[in-house]
C-alpha cells in the first residue's frame, strides 16, 4: 500500500512539524515526565559517550529498585530495568518510559538463558541485583 500526502498539505508547514517533533523529542531526552506516583519532573545530565555507563537493574521497578534507577537516570547513565512486576510496578518507572536513555524488559530472572543472552547482546558497565520477593504476602 502506498502512502501519498494529500495535496492540501502544505510541505513547508509539514517540514516545520517534524522539526517541532525532533526538537520536542530532544527535549523530552532532558527530564522525565509527571505521573500520578512521581508528579515532580526529574531532570536528567547529559554525560559525554566515556562517562555514560550502561547500568541493568534486576528489581528496578520495586520500591528500592526504582529509587535506585531515579539516581542513576538523574545522573544521566542508561539504565536497563528488568522486572516481572511480581510485587513491584510499572507505575514506579513510567516517568522514565519515554526517556531515550531508558530500557525496560519484563523478564523472570528465574529464566536464566534468556538472561545470559542479555548480557551477551548489550554488555553492560554495571549490574544491580534488587530483584527479590521481599513482600510476604506473595507467598500465600
Ligand atoms: N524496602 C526497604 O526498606 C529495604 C531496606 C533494606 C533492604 N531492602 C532489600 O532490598 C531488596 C528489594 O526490596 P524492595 O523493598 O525494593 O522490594 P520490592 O518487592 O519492592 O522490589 C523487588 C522487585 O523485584 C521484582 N522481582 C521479584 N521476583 C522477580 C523475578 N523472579 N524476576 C524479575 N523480577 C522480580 C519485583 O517485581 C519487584 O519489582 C530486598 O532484598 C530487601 O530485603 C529493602
Amino acid at each position: 500500500m502506498s502512502t501519498t500526502v494529500p495535496a492540501s498539505v502544505n510541505p513547508v508547514a509539514l517540514s516545520a512539524a517534524a522539526l517541532r517533533l525532533v526538537e520536542d523529542r530532544n527535549t523530552l531526552a532532558l527530564h522525565s515526565l509527571p505521573t500520578h506516583r512521581t508528579p515532580k519532573v526529574l531532570l536528567t545530565a547529559t554525560l559525554p559517550d566515556h562517562l555514560r555507563l550502561k547500568i541493568l537493574i534486576t528489581g528496578g521497578a520495586g520500591f528500592v529498585g526504582s529509587h535506585l534507577c531515579d539516581k542513576l537516570m538523574i545522573e544521566g547513565h542508561e539504565v536497563t530495568v528488568l522486572d516481572n512486576f511480581f510485587t513491584g510496578s510499572k507505575k514506579n518507572i513510567e516517568h522514565w518510559l519515554h526517556h531515550p536513555n531508558f530500557s525496560l524488559i519484563v523478564h523472570d530472572v528465574t529464566e536464566p538463558i534468556r538472561l545470559v543472552s542479555i548480557y551477551v547482546m548489550n554488555s553492560y558497565d554495571m549490574t544491580c541485583h534488587v530483584m527479590t520477593c521481599a513482600s510476604i504476602y506473595r507467598y500465600y
